[in-house]
């Protein structure tokens, strides 16, 4: 439709047709099952009005869309088509690992050949939106959430929040296989005061300029159709109530011209928030903050009328909003073409098809990253292997907001191992239960239950575990937390794997000490006991659909990990949160050097997190030589060329992942003591150098200066190229 035909389509709308476009429920209010993804209060519409809400989520499927659909248009005075939105964040049926995995492959084209397989998948099966990227900096390993996030850095987050978007949307939302991006969850909700999800967010307005912001602002750069207004307050008004958040920064700073869809129930939260007297204070609030989408409450449907009759809001404001719903329809192509994509033969085709396959197992494989290696892995052809930890048997490796994903569709670490390596001398035991009795996972839906142990066969599953732990060369150890211990409402206060499965490591070390272990997990954790146990350690993560075959290929060498943490390991809770970035305080400790006691350090733990951002090993070793500038002044109009040659030193193939970091040492505003502004992957054989190079800009060296400007100042700036320091620069 026309610009025109838009306007005149609204002009004819009753004004409850308008508001009925700004609500949004699950699939089976209107008819038919849909994936309830947030807590469930009474709605309170009469069908009628549910059955005019202009968008739904939770629900997918060709054929089911296409009914709803026509059903849906049938009952509307105009026949306008109904959105179909769904939590897409890492693949639709063929499931690649959870963002924070994405993060650690530091290769953002390959998310957006990810994204690309998703929105082909989601398209197929009559999906129009998908509530991705998540673009939340995360430093807090207590709170679940950061498994959907790309991690700790701004710069990479960016990198990432563009391709995604990119991959979901390509050049025109009405192209085949293309779905609506949306930006989440604006703003700053992955900084939860003591991790706990939902709770309060502190962060000054330098703080979330200079870390929080950029992401969002790069994924709606890139295009994003549509933004999701937070859970949480910003200097103590929800975001979801928040003109200054909603209006002034996104909308009028950073230009955000799409529609803003609240989150789950996050209108009716204002009255929990105690910043909302009722649903029509409420409805009111986020109304004039610019929320056009109410998820899941009712409460537009509700209340707006009557708001709109009282001259508290405007129709004129009602028409904006509708009229930014309309044109996200428009661009989708949906006036045309009401089912879009949806079609049963294609989506049979399409979902898990071999190509897809293949590249949910190269993105898994480029996950992993290798904490810790002495000498055990790859796995030696000879060897006899005790694969020992629930792990090994469990067959839904994917991460907990893989609501589509389907267990049937993958194969245990067992069975690829019993059908694909049959030469490879192996036992396999579970050796514990994923979860014991102390762990709680209460509110979680039955999926949770198969979850907790079997407590009655634990002392024979031990002893089968210890039995062929004893006759090995060698233990690999397939351990981790569950599935479902990251993403939503999952704050944990301990961040380690579960007890039941470092009881086992512990019974296992004492009978055969050659061991490494394949650590699954949705967050960073606290691994001292198993890094003092084991010879080898590969974060995993939660690797998808095709992970068991990714975990096989890198373990027996046939492809090398290649990942690097996007987030800090800490070495305990303690530290929490702990980033690379961080300023260095007035009394900045260095260990061991520093020795007076008035330093900033704990007196029981190391300041330093275990493992660091942007760090990760592979099967061979490299050296970086020759480190030098061509000249050591950037200026407006050149920057300067930082060289250094790479070598590998070792025996096999390798990619580097080579990561360029500056200092600002002095500056209006203190600035951390590292920042990453480049990065590139090399890969080289054994023994071949190779010349790399970055350019360091002026723009690189911006940042958010006491005049709340983003400008360079003039000084120094340290540069190191991954480890190696450089030198020192001026501007
Ligand atoms: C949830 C999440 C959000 C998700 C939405 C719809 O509560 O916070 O990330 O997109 O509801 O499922």
């Amino acid at each position: 439709m026309t610009k025109k035909e838009l306007q005149n389509l609204l002009e004819e709308m009753s004004l409850e047709e308008k508001i009925s476009q700004m609500s949004q429920v699950t699939g089976n209010l209107i008819s038919g099952d849909s994936v309830i993804t947030g807590p469930l209060a009474e709605i309170g519409l009469s069908r009628e009005k549910l059955a005019l809400s202009g968008s739904v989520l939770g629900i997918a499927g060709a054929k089911e869309l296409k009914e709803l659909q026509k059903e849906y248009m049938k009952n509307h005075p105009h026949h306008i088509p109904v959105l179909f939105m769904m939590d897409i964040i890492n693949g639709y049926k063929t499931i690649y690992p959870i963002p924070l995995g994405m993060g650690a492959t530091f290769d953002p084209d390959l998310a957006k050949r990810c994204c690309e397989m998703a929105a082909k998948e989601a398209a197929a099966a009559g999906l129009h939106v998908t509530f991705s990227p998540m673009c939340d900096l995360v430093r807090d390993a207590r709170w679940g959430r950061v498994m959907e996030s790309t991690g700790e850095d701004t710069y990479l987050n960016g990198l990432f929040a563009e391709a995604m978007v990119e991959g979901y949307q390509g050049e025109d939302l009405k192209e085949k296989g293309k779905i609506a991006a949306c930006v989440k969850h604006f703003a700053g909700y992955g900084a939860p005061d003591a991790g706990r999800d939902y709770n309060t967010v502190e962060l000054s307005d330098h703080t979330l300029r200079e870390f929080y912001f950029p992401a969002y602002k790069k994924g709606i750069d890139a295009g994003a159709a549509l933004v999701m207004s937070s859970f949480n307050t910003l200097e103590g008004i929800p975001v979801t109530g928040n003109q200054k958040v909603l209006q002034n920064i996104l909308r009028d700073e950073m230009g955000f011209e799409g529609v803003v869809i609240s989150d789950w129930a996050a209108i009716e939260e204002l009255i929990y928030h105690g910043y909302a007297a009722d649903r029509r204070d409420a409805a009111a609030k986020a109304m004039k903050a610019g929320v056009d989408i109410d998820m899941m409450t009712g409460i537009y449907a509700q209340e707006l009328e009557g708001l709109v009759k009282d001259g508290v809001i405007s129709e004129e404001q009602i028409d904006q909003a509708v009229m930014r719903i309309l044109e996200l329809k428009n661009k989708l192509g949906l006036f045309e073409h009401p089912y879009k994509e949806a079609e049963e033969e294609q989506e049979e085709a399409l979902l898990l098809c071999k190509e897809h396959r293949d590249l949910a197992r190269e993105a898994a494989r480029k996950s992993f990253v290798l904490l810790k290696n002495e000498g055990v892995l790859p796995l030696h052809a000879q060897q006899k292997i005790a694969f020992i930890g629930p792990y090994t048997k469990r067959r839904n490796i994917m991460g907990s907001w893989s609501i589509t994903g389907e267990e049937k569709d993958i194969k245990t670490f067992e069975e690829v191992l019993r059908s694909e390596y049959q030469k490879m001398q192996a036992e396999v035991c579970a050796g514990s239960p994923m979860l014991g009795s102390d762990m709680k996972l209460e509110g979680f839906t039955e999926a949770a239950e198969e979850a907790v142990a079997e407590e009655e066969n634990k002392e024979q599953m031990l002893q089968e575990a210890l039995a062929a732990a004893k006759e090995a060369d060698l233990v690999v150890m397939m351990i981790g937390e569950d599935r479902l211990q990251s993403g939503e409402a999952t704050s944990n206060a301990t961040i380690q794997i579960p007890q039941v499965q470092l009881d086992l490591l512990e019974e296992v070390a004492k009978v055969n000490e050659n061991l490494a272990v394949v650590l699954f997990c949705g967050r960073p954790l606290d691994i001292r006991a198993i890094q003092e146990k084991a010879k080898a350690i590969m974060a995993v993560w939660l690797p998808g659909t095709e992970g068991a075959s990714a975990i096989l290929e890198v373990l027996t060498g046939q492809h090398a990990p290649e990942g690097k943490l996007p987030m800090c390991f800490p070495y305990s809770v303690g530290q929490v949160p702990v980033h690379y970035n961080e300023y260095s305080t007035g009394r900045p400790y260095q260990h061991g050097k520093d020795k007076d006691r008035f330093r900033s350090k704990y007196l029981d733990i190391p300041n330093e997190p275990l493992y660091s951002f942007g760090y990760g090993l592979t099967y061979t070793t490299f050296a970086l030589s020759d480190a030098r500038f061509d000249r050591n002044q950037v200026t407006e109009t050149e920057g300067v060329r930082a060289f250094a040659t790479l070598t590998n030193t070792g025996v096999r193939e390798g990619t580097e992942t080579l990561l360029l970091y500056i200092r600002d040492k002095v500056a209006s505003v203190v600035r951390p003591v590292k920042e990453l502004k480049a990065f590139q992957k090399v890969t080289l054989q054994p023994q071949e150098s190779k010349e790399i190079s970055f350019v360091i800009t002026e723009q690189d060296l911006r940042f958010l200066t006491a005049e709340n400007r983003f400008e360079s100042e003039e000084g120094e700036f340290d540069v190191w190229i991954g480890e190696t320091f450089v030198g020192t620069i001026m501007r």
